[in-house]
């Protein structure tokens, strides 16, 4: 458990032990220096490493100039964990001023000592050497002392990971990927990597990124047209008489019996007049624009010859490995062109999604139960001092709910319970009233889980008309097998379903929903050959960081937030 023993960051090989057998501060195998974690984070917050010599790296949080400029006192923090650690350094050592700006990278050396008891740090760092610094001008420096808001760093993504919050999200996030692979790897499960560029619209919602050259390829053409006019007629007639005349010389040369090196010469004029001929007529083909068929644009021209997008979702081309390897899962970038702007949607996003053989919506929800909860465990047990900061700075019930989650059986609704349920609502008026039907907006599946049930809920069996084609149809013919797992605080987490198998069904429900059956023929091959139950789901991996870390916004929980109107780096 976390608090009793910090895990070893780094191989093992770097733990070290001392001469006489006590714990040693590990040294890291690829960056000469000790962690600060590895100081600060431990059970007795590093004091059995007094007497120690160490090196350590970081960015000065705070630093400031004692004893009328005799020594420095420097916080220093270099990510790996949210404390930092206190450096002192004596004038005599380095020339204070270019160490103590907030900001300023310094690498130094030194010894741990046991600081003058009613200090709070347990153990601080006394410099014998500067090795390096990376010097800050603080008049410039773009992140000032002051509280920063979350808004104003969005404005300095490239700045904004030496922020404690920030660097507290970079590590849960990542804790949360490597515990994605974890459970599934543990369960058995197969990473596939799906593409990101496809020509398939999963979700069937037209909310795909073109991807294309038709139009770089044009502006290139443009630019080229501009510094060279195309040829004229004229220039083109020119240029094919000089063949001719050249043609001529050659001719008139071998009729002659000429030898070789009285031919050499015009040959090779006759060879360049040729290739002046085809760079002339070549450009002459050039045309301004994007190229048009029949009115339309002539996809056949562009760089995949057809069109294709950025994914929406890796599920349809995940299913292809499902329906041969058995449980497989994918976790990469999707892209959505949905011009929402909500605190709770991205147009690139991650998503997990794993998809199980022989498996139905129950098996479903049991694995999005099971992987959300050991999510939440991961975190209680791995990043416990990072989570102690956000109840510090965002949500003081960020790990009660972690608890809760990892410890609660989730409930399980139908959609039309839910929607009875929402009807009777007394105490609140919904913006959008509720009919069976209806997508259910962010406001009821919040209330559902927030106020009525207080944990996750899972709603299942959806009317078929709001769900995508390939969930599977149920025995009644007005809902699907699908399910949304929805959490306090986020609302839907998770969107998941059981597959349509049978091969006519899901003809159907394709045409019914006016998709064309072309682009999907070899998604129904999986159905007419050897077809298989099978189930899947896709978790929100951002909205998972929403959940755990209690931020207000999905655009601080990804390192380069990408919405409407703002792509930065
Ligand atoms: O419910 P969705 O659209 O489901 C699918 O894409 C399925 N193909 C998944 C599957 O069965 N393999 O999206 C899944 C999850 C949502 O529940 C939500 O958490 C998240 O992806 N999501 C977004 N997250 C951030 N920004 C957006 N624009 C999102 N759209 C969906
Ligand atoms: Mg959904």
């Amino acid at each position: 458990m976390a608090g009793e023993s910090p895990p070893p960051i780094g191989p093992l090989e770097s733990q070290a032990t001392t001469s006489d057998g006590a714990d040693a501060a590990p040294f890291e195998r690829f960056s000469r220096r000790v962690l600060i974690r590895n100081i600060v984070s431990r059970p007795e917050g590093g004091v059995v490493l007094a007497g120690q010599k160490v090196t350590v790296g970081g960015w000065v949080k705070t630093g400031r100039e004692q004893g009328r400029g005799s020594f420095a006192f420097l916080e220093l923090n270099d990510g790996s964990c949210p404390a930092n650690l206190q450096v002192i350094v004596d004038a005599s050592v380095a020339p204070l001023q270019q160490l103590v700006s907030t900001g300023t990278c310094v690498l130094v050396e030194g010894e741990l000592k046991k600081p003058p008891e009613g200090t709070k740090q347990s153990v601080e760092l006394r410099v014998e050497k500067v090795l390096e610094v990376g010097p800050v001008d603080p008049v410039k420096y773009p992140l000032p002392k002051t509280r920063l808001t979350l808004e104003f760093l969005r404005d300095h993504v490239h700045m904004r990971p030496r922020t404690n919050t920030i660097s507290a999200v970079a590590r849960i996030r990542n804790a949360l990927a490597y515990a994605t692979h974890t459970f599934f790897q543990k369960n058995r499960f197969l990473y596939v990597q799906t593409p990101i560029i496809t020509t398939s619209d999963c979700e069937g919602a037209g909310e795909m990124f073109q991807v294309t050259t038709l139009f770089s390829d044009a502006e290139k053409v443009e630019k080229e047209l501009k510094q060279n006019p195309p040829p004229s007629e004229a220039e083109i007639e020119a240029a094919k008489l000089l063949i001719k005349e050249k043609g001529e010389v050659v001719k008139n040369l071998k009729s002659a019996k000429a030898n070789k090196e009285e031919l050499n010469g015009p040959l090779s004029e006759l060879a360049k007049a040729k290739e002046n001929l085809s760079r002339l007529e070549e450009r002459s083909k050039l045309k301004p624009g994007i190229p048009q068929k029949d009115g339309q644009v002539d996809y056949s021209q562009d760089f995949f010859a057809r069109q294709a997008f950025l994914t929406v979702s890796g599920q349809l081309q995940v299913e292809t490995y499902a329906c041969g390897l058995s449980s497989v899962y994918t976790f990469g970038p999707t892209f959505r062109a949905e011009h929402s702007h909500t605190s709770r949607h991205l147009a690139e996003f991650w998503m997990v999604e794993p998809e199980i053989a022989f498996a139905d919506l129950e098996d479903d929800m049991n694995c999005a139960e099971a992987y959300v909860k050991f999510l939440c465990q991961w975190l209680l047990d791995n990043c416990l001092d990072d989570m102690e900061f956000m109840v510090k700075n965002f949500d003081k019930t960020a790990i009660d709910r972690l608890k809760l989650v990892s410890s609660t059986p989730f409930m399980r609704i139908s959609y039309s319970k839910a929607v009875q349920l929402l009807k009777n609502v007394k105490d609140k008026k919904f913006e959008n009233e509720v009919e069976w039907g209806m997508d259910l907006a962010s406001e009821h599946e919040r209330y559902l889980t927030e106020v009525i049930y207080k944990k996750p809920v899972i709603v299942y069996n959806y009317p078929k008309e709001i769900k995508a084609f390939y969930m599977r149809l149920n025995d009644d013919s007005q809902t699907v097998a699908a399910m949304d797992v929805l959490v306090p605080k986020v609302g839907e987490l998770i969107g998941g379903s059981q597959r349509e198998e049978r091969y006519d069904v899901i003809v159907k429900r394709i045409l019914e929903m006016g998709l064309p059956l072309e682009p999907y023929e070899w998604y129904l091959d999986l159905r007419r050959y050897g077809t298989v139950k099978h189930c899947g789901f896709g978790l929100g991996f951002e909205r998972m960081v929403l959940f755990a870390t209690g931020i207000d916004n999905i655009r601080d929980v990804v390192p380069f937030p990408r919405y409407p109107g703002r792509a930065d780096l």
